[in-house]
């Protein structure tokens, strides 16, 4: 954007917390708002803008609070209102703005809207969710002597088994994309859009600093052609809600589109402001998994299609819309051990895989945790919580899957990975709560902790800090066009970015053996900005998980 005025949000860094594994005031074992509260230098010292809060509304907790049961209310588990206000003005005097998680593409079964769409196909708030008849001769639903027909459509819920569920007060079907207790609402009705509207607003004049809005690509679906992202009157939709909300306060938006493609994140990040600011786009997640089958059908990362996947989107929406950046969140793997090595190599390839998103033009989410290096975990099932992971457990258990094979899955893959308590200190439960915590820490928490991050000044927390820093000083990281470097190559990440004066490489060994290659010529009096080995230079040789950026000026 280096003609037009850059946005907060182009400079921020944005940290995601998944509130009931940060940090536990007041020892019942789950995280809250006053947890994160007491937090709030840590985060000030790390150098963030804004903080992305996992939902905290009022919810049975289903699915960890993606399931809502009153959007102006906070959960009892969290905290209430008057705790949130104290947060929003707390960050906001340590220069930090909070962003609310908006689920609004499904609301909880004990949402009073459904409670009282179930009563009756007459009731006013029936057409706040999506019912269908069922149909004769489809796959019956279980016990269905009582119902006229079965499922109306094939759709599969993301959390195993079909979509839809039958009730019997209705006599019809609802679609949930989710669990059962996730009913899908209906965009369709424009009743049910105005009030959605007004409970944004009422939270913008609450003065939070933005939305993150959970799978957003959802919500303008045509369920009878079964097309559920991107479905027709999804941007239409969008354009709504951003004029009749977003648009009235400087906000970030940024919505979840598993889906999305570049064509497509030029309109939701369309300059203009008439959609979001950004999508999380997952391209780059999703490549190492078996084509067509689910995620848990593991495949090794194709490292230069990897890397592929990340110019087209750096180079395409250049000008034209707004990256957002990111290796992990709530539903995915931890990033070091994911993509990095989380054994011998875990501090330096932590922040070799911070190096190499910070690089990048876009908004760099940091997820919590990653600033410490934290790994994923190897638990027995009984001590899992989540539910997409226990639904496949369950299912595939029963389709005569290994045991074991489903297990790697889990270590591989499973959302419980990224949501252990936060590990504060070597004190018992990582320092996260006083009480028990509703699951398992991560037994590496002795090791592995804040305290000693912000002791150490070689830690990955001082790293991002570093990171953080650096996007405030140098506009090139902020505007400036990404170009790939050794493309094929199959170790080494290589980019740079050049604006009007200045020019970067960034650098990224993804190996655990030592590279050497050569670099052109004006790299060699380049000045190393940042790496994580003490004394890298600009030599083509790369030691194990080495990363740097070399910066030079035009002239
Ligand atoms: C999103 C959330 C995930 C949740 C799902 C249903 O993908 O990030 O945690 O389970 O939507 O709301
Ligand atoms: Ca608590």
């Amino acid at each position: 954007m280096e003609n037009k005025k850059t946005k907060w949000w182009q400079k921020a860094v944005i940290y995601q917390i998944y509130p009931r594994s940060f940090y536990d005031s007041n020892a019942d074992g789950i995280g809250d708002l006053q947890g994160i509260i007491k937090k709030l230098p840590y985060l000030q010292e790390l150098g963030i803008d804004a903080i992305w809060l996992s939902p905290v509304f009022r919810s049975p907790q289903d699915d960890n609070g993606y399931d809502i049961s009153d959007y102006q209310d906070i959960d009892p588990i969290f905290g209430n209102l008057q705790d949130m206000d104290e947060l929003i003005a707390e960050a906001k005097k340590r220069g930090i703005r909070i962003i609310m998680d908006l689920v609004l593409n499904h609301s909880s079964d004990e949402h009073p809207w459904f409670l009282e769409a179930k009563k009756s196909k007459d009731n006013p708030y029936h057409d706040y969710y999506v019912w269908r008849d069922g149909i004769e001769g489809s796959e019956a639903f279980p016990g269905s002597e009582a119902s006229p027909g079965g499922y109306p459509n094939d759709l599969k819920s993301a959390f195993c088994g079909p979509a839809w569920e039958w009730v019997p007060e209705c006599g019809q079907y609802y679609l949930h994309q989710f669990s059962v207790k996730q009913p899908d609402l209906n965009w369709e009705n424009p009743k049910l859009r105005k009030a959605i509207y007004d409970m944004i607003n009422w939270w913008i004049d609450r003065g939070v600093g933005g939305f993150r809005l959970d799978v957003i690509d959802l919500i303008g679906k045509d369920t009878d052609n079964c097309v559920m992202a991107e479905g027709p009157m999804l941007h239409p939709y969008i354009r709504e809600m951003s004029s009749a909300a977003f648009q009235r306060a400087d906000l970030v938006t940024v919505g979840e589109a598993w889906s999305a493609t570049p064509e497509r994140a030029f309109l939701y990040s369309n300059p203009d402001g008439s959609e979001l600011s950004m999508v999380f786009q997952f391209e780059h997640m999703l490549l190492d998994q078996q084509p067509g089958k689910e995620k848990w059908d593991l495949a090794p990362l194709p490292f230069v299609e990897f890397k592929k996947v990340f110019t087209k989107w750096q180079q395409s929406l250049y000008q034209k819309g707004w990256n957002s950046l990111f290796l992990d969140n709530h539903d995915l793997p931890r990033a070091v051990s994911h993509f990095g090595n989380d054994e011998k190599y875990r501090v330096e390839s932590a922040k070799m895989l911070a190096t190499m998103i910070h690089g990048m033009q876009g908004t760099p989410y940091i997820y919590q945790g990653e600033e410490l290096g934290m790994t994923n975990v190897r638990f027995d099932i009984e001590e899992y919580r989540d539910i997409e992971l226990l639904n496949m457990y369950k299912e595939r258990m029963e389709k005569g899957y290994e045991e074991q094979e489903i297990m790697r899955s889990i270590y591989t893959k499973g959302r419980d990975n990224a949501r252990t308590p936060m590990q504060w200190d070597e004190s018992p439960n990582a320092g996260f709560t006083a009480g028990t915590p509703w699951i398992r820490c991560n037994p590496n928490y002795t090791v592995i902790n804040a305290q000693e991050a912000l002791v150490d000044q070689d830690s990955v927390f001082h790293y991002y800090q570093k990171l953080i820093a650096l996007r405030k000083q140098e506009a090139v990281l902020i505007e400036g066009w990404y170009e790939p470097v050794m493309e094929e190559d199959t170790d080494i990440f290589a980019y740079t970015r050049e604006n009007g004066t200045d020019k970067l490489l960034v650098l990224c060994n993804f190996k655990e053996q030592p590279q050497t290659r050569t670099l052109a010529e004006e790299w060699k009096n380049g000045e190393v900005l940042i790496s994580n080995y003490p004394d890298s230079c600009a030599d083509g040789k790369l030691r194990p998980y080495e990363a740097m950026m070399i910066k030079v000026r035009k002239g």
